[in-house]
C-alpha cells in the first residue's frame, strides 16, 4: 500500500515584545498609515537579546508535540526551515534535536529557501515519509529576522518579524500532504539577498537589502503561476479550495492571490497585521492561528504558497484530517 503523509498537529511560538508601527515611527521617518496602507502591518513580534531560532523553534515544537498527542522521542526526521540560524554550525534541527532531548539518534538538519522555507520543509518531509524513510517528522520554520534587519532602512524594516511555527507530520494511509510543487530561480539573486557570508565575507553587511517593488510584481506573477500549476496539476476548480494559508509578506500580494483564486478574504487566513513577514515561520504560525482557533476544520483542503529571496517559491496542498 502507499505511504502518505498527514499533519496531526500544529504549534506556534511568538517572542513577547510588541513593536507597533507607532514605535517604529518614533525612530524612523514613516507613519502607521503608510504601513498598514502598502503592507497591511500593524506590528511585529521581536526576539529577546538572549533568545535565538532555535530557542522559538523549540517552542513552538513542544506546542505541535503536544497537539499532535506524540513523545519527542518518537521522531525520526527533524526538519527546520530558517535563513537566520542560531549559529553557522551545527544546524538549528541539530541544536533544536538536543533542546528537546531527543536521543534516538535521528537525522536533523535545515533547509534554506528564505521565505519559502517551510513549503521547501514539508516537500521535503513529505517525500521522506513517502519513500518509506521517516514515519514521524517534525517540520519547523522558525526566524530571527530582527537580527538581519538594518532599523534604519525604511523601505524595508518595516517589514520583518520573528516568530516560528511547527507541523508533526506523520505517516498514513490517506494523503494529508496531497502534493507539492516547488521551484526556484537564481537569476534574481540581486534584488532581495544578504551580502555577508562565510564564503563571501562575514564582514560583509549583514541586512536584507531588497528592490521592494520589483519583488512585489515579480512575486505576485510568480504566485499567480504556482496558483494554475497547482490547481492544474491536482485537477482541482478554484472552488476546490477551502482554505488559502499564504505566506504573510504583504496584504496587497496576499489579495492578488485570493483574487486569482475567486476567494473573498474571509477564507484567506491573514496574520500579517499582527506577525509582519517572518520569513520561513509566517505559513506554518498562520496555520496554527487557524487551527487553533477552529477555522480549519477535518475535510477542509489547504493551499499554502510562497515566494521568497532566491527566487524560491511554491506551494503545497493540504487535505487537513485531523
Ligand atoms: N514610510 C514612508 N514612506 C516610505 C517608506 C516608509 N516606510 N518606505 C518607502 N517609502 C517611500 C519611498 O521613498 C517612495 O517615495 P518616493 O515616491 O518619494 O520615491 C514611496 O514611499 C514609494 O516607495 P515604493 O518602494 O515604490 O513603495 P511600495 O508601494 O513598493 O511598497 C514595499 C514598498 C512595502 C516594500 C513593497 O514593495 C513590498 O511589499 N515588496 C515586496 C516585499 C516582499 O514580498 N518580499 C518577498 C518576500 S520576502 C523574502 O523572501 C525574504
Amino acid at each position: 500500500m502507499k505511504i502518505h503523509a498527514q499533519i496531526t498537529g500544529t504549534g506556534s511560538y511568538l517572542p513577547q515584545r510588541i513593536m507597533t508601527n507607532h514605535e517604529l515611527a518614533q525612530q524612523i521617518d514613516t507613519t502607521d498609515n503608510w504601513i498598514v496602507e502598502r503592507t497591511g502591518i500593524r506590528q511585529r513580534h521581536l526576539a529577546a537579546k538572549n533568545e535565538t531560532t532555535s530557542d522559538l523553534a523549540h517552542a513552538a515544537a513542544l506546542r505541535a508535540i503536544e497537539a499532535a498527542g506524540i513523545d519527542a522521542a518518537d521522531i525520526d526526521l527533524i526538519v527546520v526551515a530558517t535563513t537566520t540560524p542560531d549559529l553557522v554550525f551545527p544546524s538549528t534541527a541539530c541544536l533544536l534535536q538536543q533542546k528537546l532531548g531527543i536521543e534516538n539518534r535521528c537525522p536533523a538538519f535545515d533547509v534554506q529557501a528564505v521565505c519559502s522555507g517551510f513549503v521547501y520543509a514539508l516537500a521535503t518531509a513529505d517525500n521522506f515519509i513517502r519513500a518509506g524513510q521517516a514515519r514521524c517528522v517534525l517540520v519547523v520554520g522558525a526566524e530571527t529576522m530582527s537580527r538581519i534587519t538594518d532599523w534604519s532602512d525604511r523601505s524595508n524594516c518595516i517589514l520583518w518579524g520573528d516568530g516560528a511555527g511547527a507541523v508533526i507530520l506523520q505517516a498514513s494511509d490517506t494523503a494529508g500532504v496531497i502534493a507539492t510543487h516547488l521551484h526556484a530561480d537564481g537569476r534574481y539573486r540581486d534584488l532581495l539577498h544578504v551580502e555577508a557570508g562565510v564564503s563571501s565575507g562575514l564582514e560583509k553587511s549583514s541586512a536584507v537589502r531588497m528592490q521592494g517593488s520589483s519583488v512585489f510584481k515579480i512575486a505576485v506573477k510568480t504566485l499567480d503561476e504556482i496558483v494554475d500549476e497547482t490547481l492544474a496539476a491536482n485537477h482541482l476548480q478554484k472552488s476546490d479550495i477551502t482554505w488559502l494559508v499564504p505566506h504573510q509578506a504583504n496584504i496587497r500580494i496576499i489579495e492578488a492571490t485570493a483574487k486569482k483564486l475567486g476567494m473573498s478574504m474571509d477564507r484567506v487566513v491573514v496574520t500579517v497585521d499582527r506577525h509582519a513577514n517572518t520569513s520561513a515561520a509566517s505559513i506554518p504560525l498562520a496555520l496554527d492561528t487557524a487551527v487553533r482557533d477552529g477555522r480549519i476544520r477535518a475535510g477542509d483542503l489547504l493551499l499554502m504558497e510562497a515566494f521568497g529571496g532566491g527566487f524560491t517559491w511554491g506551494s503545497a496542498l493540504v487535505k487537513w484530517m485531523v
